[in-house]
């Protein structure tokens, strides 16, 4: 059944997946839209991976329903289902050509050999392989394998395609750049994919929607901006970038200002979106590269929300310098942009933090 374009083209509802006692994937509910790449990233064994199976059909659920394009596929089997997926480990057929393995699914579908020659040749150009086909897996490299992989998913046109951590077996300068092409032909083809990854990094700058799991819930959904600056819980926060906590009281509010009693001082900040009192316990979430670092020397003209602290290692990585400050009994973590122009800092040095207005506050949990 053909659905309208703005109907999702995937949709779980409730969806549980249980081994034994483990509930692997604990009722999980999303829709996605059509042509988009949203990303499952949480630590490794948060369920990830048996989400994708349950999706392609190689997992049964236990509980909750999967549509696919408006058609209801819960109980089909996994060859009746318009997905595809890669895997880490590319699972290309070693003794067939490239050629062989991209033309497999046709095959099997008993296509014509006409047609599926044209069809691994337009594969082969879409993945930049052209002119490859010959060879046998063994003699590609990681990336070029992964390729082969990709173009053997999309062979049959799948409604949708499942990655799971496809990019995770490559070394790191080609991860990067095959990520970009794995966009790419997203973008280009229009495709719409589910990716997985426990890598934040990988997960932040690939996706349209990102959703955050641990241990078989999702704790969160959206953008990746959504998720870097506005993360729900301490997990989400400590699990996409890096982050300092600063945890404290409010102990005035005024205006669309509130006074937040950390350690050492307080500080000025805007009122959180949500309901505060004077007495509340909230943590103050700041992401590394919010805070400006100067020399205990520089005099500043405005004295609010300065922290003092002292060097205590530095890491000069080039294009940052990433700095690990004590401030009281705190460690706080500061990445400076542009060190060679602002000033390399030596471990043991005195300097000031200066903190923003706008901080993300989270309400503060039970230790
Ligand atoms: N076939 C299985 N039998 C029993 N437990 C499993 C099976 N597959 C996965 N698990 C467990 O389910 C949880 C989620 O696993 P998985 O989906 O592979 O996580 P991820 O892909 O996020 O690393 C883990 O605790 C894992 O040990
Ligand atoms: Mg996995």
């Amino acid at each position: 059944m053909a659905n309208g374009n703005d109907s999702p083209v995937l949709e779980l509802r409730n969806v549980t997946k249980r081994f034994g006692n483990l509930v692997a994937v604990n009722n999980i509910s999303f829709s996605l839209e059509r042509g988009k790449l949203v990303t499952f990233v949480g630590p490794s064994g948060c369920g990830k991976t048996t989400l994708l199976r349950t999706i392609s059909g190689f997992a049964e659920l236990d509980e909750g329903q999967i549509i696919l394009d408006g058609e209801d596929i819960t109980n089909m089997p996994p060859n009746g289902r318009d997905t595809a997926m890669v895997f880490q480990a590319y699972a290309l057929f070693p003794h067939m050509t490239v050629a062989h393995n991209i033309g497999f699914g046709l095959r099997v579908r008993k296509k014509s050999k006409q047609e599926i020659d044209a069809e691994v040749e337009r594969l082969l150009a879409l993945v930049q392989m052209d002119g490859l086909g010959d060879r046998k897996p063994h003699e590609l490299s990681g990336g070029q394998q992964q390729r082969v992989a990709l173009a053997r998913a999309l062979s049959l046109n799948p409604k949708i395609l499942l990655l799971d951590e496809p990019l995770s077996n490559l070394d790191a300068n080609l991860r990067v750049s095959m990520r970009e092409e794995v966009r790419k032909l997203q973008w280009r083809l229009g495709l719409s994919v589910i990716f997985v990854t426990h890598d934040q990094e990988e997960a932040m700058s690939i996706s349209d929607l990102l959703v955050v799991m641990d241990h078989g819930v999702v704790k969160q959904i959206g953008s990746p901006t959504e998720i870097y600056e506005h993360p729900i819980d301490e997990f989400v926060a400590n699990f996409i970038g890096h982050i300092n906590f600063f945890p404290g009281e409010v102990i005035d509010l005024s205006g669309d200002e509130m006074t937040f009693k950390i350690s050492q001082t307080n500080l000025k900040v805007e009122i959180p979106p949500f309901p505060v009192s004077v007495g509340d316990r909230l943590k103050a979430v700041v992401r590394p590269e919010s805070i400006d670092i100067v020399s205990a020397e520089k005099e500043l003209s405005d004295r609010e929300n300065v922290l003092e602290g002292r060097v205590e290692f530095g890491m000069y990585i080039g294009s940052i310098m990433r700095l690990t400050i004590a401030v009281g009994d705190q460690t706080v973590h500061v990445d400076e942009s542009d060190p060679q122009h602002k000033g390399i800092f030596e471990d043991g040095q005195k300097v000031k933090l200066v903190l923003k207005k706008r901080i993300h506050m989270l309400m503060k949990t039970p230790d």
